[in-house]
């Protein structure tokens, strides 16, 4: 497993806000969207293109344009619908499945409830995207769905982690092509398998459930 966590100031100052338990929600839903789009940057780095020849109004030049089939991006609802208009902005041609999940607050197992994947992903690019990377049990079930139905390729990216879910994720997708891209790993999860400092339950602020 691949493990990019995001150094930068402006991602720092922009999670600096999502922390604050003062930051209401169409602020954070906000902030969500410009987080993801720069953390996709980094995410799609690795995104397969094939050349391509193209007429500028002075020459024939050669560029490139995103390889079939197009890359699936899927956000693990409810949280990570948050994030989907951030990454689709950067990846426009790519498609999108879902996944429902919820984590039972006493097992801190997942639970799915929802599912819209293409039956066939062999050959695709997978892209997860959820704000949390706690206990990391969600991750690894959703990753788990993408490889039973042939994903071999899988980023998923997350605003902030705890370094618990990220040696459990380490650990349970030994051998495959899994690369987890973090806004920030956090230092802990507390006894609620909530992440420290971490900004409380992702899903209550971004729509106002609390
Ligand atoms: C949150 C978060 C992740 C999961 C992380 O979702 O968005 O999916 O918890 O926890 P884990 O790493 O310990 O599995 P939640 O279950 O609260 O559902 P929601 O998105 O509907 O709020
Ligand atoms: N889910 C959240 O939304 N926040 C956490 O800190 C842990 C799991």
């Amino acid at each position: 497993m691949r493990l990019h966590v995001a150094d930068h100031p402006l991602i720092t100052h922009k999670l600096s806000v999502l922390r604050d338990k003062r930051t209401p929600s169409p602020t954070f839903r906000n902030l969500t969207e410009e987080l993801v789009t720069l953390l996709a940057y980094e995410a799609t780095r690795n995104v397969k293109t094939v050349p391509i020849t193209i007429e500028t109004p002075v020459t024939t030049t050669q560029g490139v344009e995103i390889a079939r089939p197009a890359p699936l991006i899927v956000p693990i609802l409810r949280a990570g619908l948050g994030m989907l208009s951030g990454m689709t902005a950067l990846l426009p041609t790519a498609e999108v499945g879902f996944l429902g999940m919820v984590r039972n607050e006493e097992t801190l197992q997942p639970d799915i409830y929802a599912e819209r994947l293409p039956d066939d992903l062999t050959g695709r690019q997978t892209f997860l995207i959820d704000p949390m990377l706690a206990t990391g049990g969600s991750l690894i079930a959703a990753i788990k769905y993408l490889t039973d139905r042939g994903a071999t390729d899988v980023t998923a990216v997350c605003l902030l982690g705890a370094p618990e879910g990220v040696a459990a994720v380490e650990k349970a997708v030994d051998g495959l092509d899994v690369t987890v891209v973090l806004g920030a790993l956090d230092e802990r999860l507390n006894e609620h398998g909530y992440i420290v400092p971490g900004l409380g339950d992702a899903g209550d602020r971004l729509y106002g459930t609390v």
